[in-house]
């Protein structure tokens, strides 16, 4: 009996050509015997290194070839089987296919599939040292990793072509062991988080309006991260051009006000709230219903300010942990502390904004500060960067609710 089951667990597994093949065979058993199904799709290349009936026999079910095999779309077509996957891991991961994952191309079954799917997906890279350290290689696992993709491996060692250097697939076992971690349940799971995020839209008249740079990147990858850690995510959002993360529910809002509602709304239910969305601190004293002509030389718009809802939610008698985040340009931690401090909050990250920085690009960096310490997450992709910083609120709230629990 394995110590940890994979009871029913549906894992896609890819095979692309390498000799680091034949271990995907051993992998295979491993993964039925802890419980897992398993479906194998092999890449033609594959199949010269691996017969498909080897991993027909150890899986249990026929391997798919072909994206053009009718006998088999009709059994369960390849959107359906984008659907049935619970997980996608490709082992071995060949270099052209990582290039054609980070491209997204989908000219064979395995890379439809994967183009197809929303599940999680993880590679296991093999290939020969020089392939693996190519500039070409390196930012195309780069590339997938930004999107979340995950990357086990390669090991070093002596290699089929007879070098030495990284570029070995990971044994069997090993891969077995980060299936099995993987699919552990996060340590967000049952937890309702609640996550405002991009900019507020405040109207001056039916075609004009006031905002700031705030392209949703930061709050939207925080909202990925926690339902990565098994939450469940409700992502308030302002107008953004982003895709919602999958599993995250949407709520679309336009203007500070309305992001009010919606946050107050539902603030008592969670048990997180993290405020990411640059909320305007002023609006328009009142929109004008017809489009404003432009005669005048001079124009003044009264402005009033608009509801702090990170405030409103750490006022909450029944409030969820709060946290907040600082855009600052300057004074960062100190301002941010003041932040904390005057706001309520169980947690402030904050982060230098201007000249590029924060909003709207694709890294970024933070201060985190708590009231009794502080974490300095250096600069790294933002989707990294709310892993660590979840990381961190997962460990403050759980240390929270432990002190609240032995009173
Ligand atoms: O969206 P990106 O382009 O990726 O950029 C990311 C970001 C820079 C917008 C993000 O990382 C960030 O810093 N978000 C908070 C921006 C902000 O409004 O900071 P602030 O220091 O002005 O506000 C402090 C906190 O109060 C924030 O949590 C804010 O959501 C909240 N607030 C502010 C005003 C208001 N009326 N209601 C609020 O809840």
């Amino acid at each position: 009996m394995e110590p940890l089951s994979l009871d029913r667990r549906r894992i896609l597994l890819g095979v692309t050509g390498g000799i680091a093949a034949y271990k995907t065979a051993e992998l295979v058993r491993r993964l039925r015997v802890a419980g897992a199904e398993v479906q194998v799709v092999m890449t033609e290349a594959a199949t010269r290194f691996i017969t498909p009936l080897t991993l027909q026999a150890l899986s249990g079910r026929p391997v798919r070839t072909e994206l053009w095999d009718t006998a088999a779309e009709a059994a369960m077509g390849h959107i359906e089987l984008a659907r049935w996957a619970e997980r996608i891991l490709v082992a071995p991961a060949s270099a052209d296919f990582l290039a054609k994952l980070r491209a997204g191309r989908a000219d064979d079954l395995l890379t439809t599939l994967c183009l197809a799917a929303d599940a999680p997906t993880a590679v296991a890279p093999a290939m020969n040292r020089c392939m693996w350290e190519h500039p070409a290689t390196r930012e195309n696992v780069a590339a997938l990793q930004v999107r979340g993709v995950q990357v086990w491996g390669p090991d070093r060692g002596s290699q089929a072509c007879g070098e030495t250097g990284p570029g070995r697939m990971l044994e069997a076992a090993e891969l077995h062991r980060c299936v099995i971690e993987w699919l552990q349940p996060g340590p967000l799971s049952g937890v309702d988080l609640l996550i405002t995020a991009g900019p507020t839209r405040e109207a001056i008249d039916p075609v004009r309006f006031l905002s700031n740079r705030s392209s949703g990147k930061m709050g939207y990858a925080v909202a990925r991260a926690a339902a990565e850690a098994g939450a469940t995510v409700t992502l308030v959002s302002g107008p953004c051009a982003l895709e919602p993360p999958s599993k995250v529910k949407l709520v679309r809002v336009e203007s500070a006000s309305e992001m009010y509602t919606a946050v107050m709304d539902r603030a008592v239910e969670q048990a997180i709230f993290i405020g990411a969305a640059a909320v305007a601190d002023y609006a328009p004293a009142a929109s004008r219903p017809e489009k404003i002509k432009k005669d005048a030389r001079t124009m003044r718009l009264e402005l009033v300010k608009t509801p702090d809802i990170l405030a409103a939610v750490a006022a909450l008698e029944k409030r969820p942990f709060t946290v907040g985040f600082a855009a600052e340009t300057d004074h960062l931690k100190q301002h941010a502390r003041a932040k904390l401090e005057r706001k309520g909050l169980d947690m402030i990250a904050a982060n230098q904004v201007g000249g590029g920085l924060g909003f709207e690009a694709e890294e970024n960096r933070l201060w985190v500060l708590w009231p009794e310490g502080e974490r300095h997450l250096p600069t790294t992709s933002k989707l990294e960067l709310a892993r660590q910083l979840l990381a961190l609120i997962v460990e403050r709230y759980e240390a929270k609710n432990s002190v609240q629990d032995s009173r």
